[in-house]
């Protein structure tokens, strides 16, 4: 039986020079050392990201399913719990001003329409009484 293997943020951040690159993605650790060359997206960016969580850079470039399913080979383990938690803090407060961004996107369109309908309908309602 193998039993997955847990570093904490410190030990991830030990691997950020060329001879040694970890990443963390969604709470796994990857080590991407020998992946280095052939990224297509280029050794540069993984060695940005070296050391870090590097879910938010992985996730805005929009990977596709087979560098989802690639990356599986490169997994050493995952984020021991403690530090999981920290990670789930720091998201959510990075998170929460862009999700009340987000939130009030929908507004942006339904208040126009909503004008848009009532300016229509007063309209109506003022033509039927002048003809
Ligand atoms: C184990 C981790 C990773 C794997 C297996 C992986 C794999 C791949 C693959 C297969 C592609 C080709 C396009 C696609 O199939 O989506 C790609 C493109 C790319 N990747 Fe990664 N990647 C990893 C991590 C990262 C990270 C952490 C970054 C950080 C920014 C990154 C940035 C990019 C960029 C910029 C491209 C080029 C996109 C383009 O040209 O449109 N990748 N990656």
């Amino acid at each position: 039986m193998s039993e997955t293997k847990t570093f904490t943020l410190e030990e991830i951040a030990e691997h950020q020079d060329k001879n040694s690159v970890w990443v963390l993605i969604h709470g796994n650790v990857y080590d991407v050392t020998k992946f280095l060359e052939e990224h297509p997206g280029g050794e540069e960016v993984l060695l940005d990201q070296a050391g870090k969580n590097a879910t938010e850079a992985f996730e805005d470039i929009g990977h596709s399913t087979d560098a989802r399913e690639l990356m599986k080979q490169y997994r050493i383990g995952e984020l021991c719990e403690e530090d999981k938690k920290k990670i789930v803090e720091i998201e959510e407060k990075n998170h929460w001003p862009v999700n009340a961004n987000d939130d009030s996107s929908w507004k942006n369109w339904l208040i126009p329409i909503t004008v848009a309908v009532l300016a229509s309908l007063l309209y109506r309602f003022y033509m039927s009484y002048n003809v």
